[in-house]
């Protein structure tokens, strides 16, 4: 006998609400971040500005820096931001980008990009005021430390990993003084953001006795600014 079918209102119901929906722990492991930011922005960030685009936080970013100091990003990728930042900067502001082109040099745990993610073909058309260390962060900062006697007026940092984040703090460490901005570009609101931006500034701020203050976030996405307020007396 002919299997009587479930009407087509419930057959995509079931289809819809099981397969894609009830069974997907991505989606509820996603829901539980935002709320996570959110609770986050609730204690922490309530003074900070929302705003609807990229463009506009790095504009308040940069506006609210000192001209005089290095600009920075972590995590150049396809040149997209740098040429973004180096548009707002004066022509004559140079904005240093450091990356491996060769994507994350580690999976990123609690995330869906893996080992590799983000390489490039090639290396990214930048604007003539951006200057392209190619390297892992660990093996080219020290050299670039050396070499670069000026504090740190903005950093970018769209590095994603635990590892990559510490390793730029630990570097530039006493660049990073009261007045530096920093724009994390992965700082909350997915799966695992505990684990990784967020830890290594948090535990950087808490070893170097720094205090900050949250300029704001993008109201979609895990963008954070920042400013830094304090720091203990620089040995
Ligand atoms: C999300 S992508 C950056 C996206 C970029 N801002 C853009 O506009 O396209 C992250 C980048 O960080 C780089 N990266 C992560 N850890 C690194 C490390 N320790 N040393 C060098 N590059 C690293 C990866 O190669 C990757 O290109």
């Amino acid at each position: 006998m002919k299997k009587k079918q479930r009407p087509w209102g419930e057959r995509f119901f079931r289809r819809f609400f099981y397969k894609y929906y009830s069974q997907n722990l991505l989606y509820e492991l996603q829901v539980r971040a935002r709320n996570e930011a959110v609770d986050y922005i609730q204690e922490n960030m309530s003074d900070a500005m929302i705003w609807e685009t990229q463009i506009d936080i790095m504009r308040h970013g940069i506006s609210s820096s000192d001209i005089n100091g290095l600009f920075l990003e972590f995590g150049v990728a396809t040149g997209k931001s740098i040429n973004l930042i180096s548009s707002l900067v004066s022509k004559n502001v140079e904005v240093f980008g450091f990356d491996t082109f060769q994507g994350l040099p580690q999976n990123w745990s609690g995330h869906l990009a893996g080992k590799g993610q983000f390489a490039q073909k090639k290396i990214p058309k930048t604007n003539k005021n951006v200057t392209l260390i190619v390297g892992l962060f660990e093996d080219v900062l020290p050299k670039f430390i050396l070499n670069n006697d000026k504090d740190a007026s903005f950093i970018h940092i769209d590095c994603d990993l635990y590892a990559s984040t510490k390793t730029i703090l630990d570097n530039l460490d006493k660049k990073i003084k009261p007045g530096t901005v920093i724009l994390f570009d992965e700082y909350f609101n997915y799966p695992s953001w505990k684990k990784h931006e967020f830890k290594a500034w948090q535990e950087f701020c808490l070893n170097k006795k720094i205090t900050y203050r949250y300029l704001g976030y993008t109201s979609v996405g895990g963008t954070v600014l920042l400013q830094v307020e304090k720091r203990s007396v620089i040995k």
